[in-house]
């Protein structure tokens, strides 16, 4: 892969805002940095050039929760018309008290994946991914189902007794929060971040053969604003206990580079989850092996509920 033009997703804090760093201290000529505003984003542009005395940031603006909004960074990209070697999808947060759910019906944690979809499918469509691109997008390890606090929903079993069997119709409820999905903020969480597992394999089988995809687990690193919604027992329980105990918790710029080591993986393993080692949420990455990750059925039944909810499909948009 050259390092000419990457793409970072949520650059306005915490890991993206470090992996966009590293990746200009890495050389890479110009790193396009998204805000859900154009002015957080020209923001972080200029305390991103001040920090790392070098001028490759664009800022550009992407709020994932709003399908114009992507249209309108897909215009940008497609006006510009130079491909992106590495795209970055990190944007993403820790669900609150309160369920929330967008102007189109999303719930707010699983929303980034829809507008990561449609940018990726409408990148895809322009041709503005380089035939060798490699694509990063965040999950976490509570999709492994390994993560004290936090478990996520038997989609085989929630869709036999809701929804004659049809996995697709009951993730496309576990998107929208609803029908028959009770509100558990973590269990919200590891169902968004496992979804998000499930659409890295499925896109990978589609995408062209020199371009690869992964999920990566960032691991735990409490020093973002990802927890600012979250829960009273994960904020001043769970969190200030991780960061007491040795080698619990690593600094943003660690967890930032897990996603920057694998973009130089191969297309070997592409479609695969990479997180820390079983039952760890720091040290080095590994391809992850539980069965439930490798369900090839639950992979495509996400696929198929996140065409639906993001009304992009990469079969028509291809075509
Ligand atoms: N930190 C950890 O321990 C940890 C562990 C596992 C996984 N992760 C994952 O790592 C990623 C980065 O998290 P972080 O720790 O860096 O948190 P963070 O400091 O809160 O940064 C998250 C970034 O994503 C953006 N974002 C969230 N939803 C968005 C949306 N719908 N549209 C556009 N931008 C959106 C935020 O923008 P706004 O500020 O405008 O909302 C912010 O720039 C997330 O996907 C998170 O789930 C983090």
């Amino acid at each position: 892969m050259e390092r000419s033009i990457a793409f970072v997703t949520g650059a306005t804090s915490g890991l993206g805002h470090a992996a966009a760093r590293i990746l200009a201290e890495e050389g890479w000529r110009e790193i396009i940095v998204t805000g859900r505003s154009l002015a957080r984003a020209q923001q972080t542009a200029a305390e991103l050039a001040a920090e790392t005395t070098t001028q490759v940031f664009t800022p550009l603006e992407l709020d994932l929760d709003r399908p114009s909004s992507v249209q309108s960074a897909l215009a940008a990209l497609v006006n510009r018309g130079r491909p992106l070697d590495f795209l970055l999808l990190n944007a993403g947060m820790v669900p609150g008290k309160t369920r929330v759910l967008t102007a189109t019906g999303v719930e707010a944690s699983q929303a980034p994946l829809i507008g990561h979809h449609q940018l990726t499918v409408g990148l895809l469509h322009a041709n503005l991914l380089s035939p060798d691109a490699r694509i990063v997008i965040a999950s976490a390890e509570p999709a492994r189902g390994d993560v004290p606090l936090f478990s996520f929903t038997d989609v085989a079993a929630f869709a036999t007794k809701h929804y004659q069997g049809d996995r697709t119709a009951a993730v496309e409820a576990l998107l929208r929060n609803g029908p028959n999905v009770k509100y558990v903020p973590n269990r919200t969480y590891a169902d968004a971040k496992l979804i998000i597992a499930w659409w890295t394999a499925a896109l990978a089988r589609r995408l062209p053969s020199g371009m690869a995809v992964y999920a990566v687990a960032p691991g735990s690193a409490p020093d973002t604003r990802v927890a600012r919604n979250a829960g009273p027992a994960l904020k001043w329980l769970m969190i200030p206990l991780v960061k007491l105990i040795p080698g619990m918790s690593q600094t943003p710029e660690t967890a930032a580079r897990r996603y920057i080591r694998a973009s130089t993986f191969g297309t070997d393993v592409s479609g695969q989850f990479f997180a820390s080692a079983p039952k760890k949420l720091t040290g080095p990455i590994e391809a992850m092996r539980h069965p439930h990750l490798h369900d090839r059925a639950n992979q495509e039944a996400a696929w198929h509920a996140v065409v639906n909810v993001s009304r992009v499909d990469f079969s028509s948009a291809a075509a």
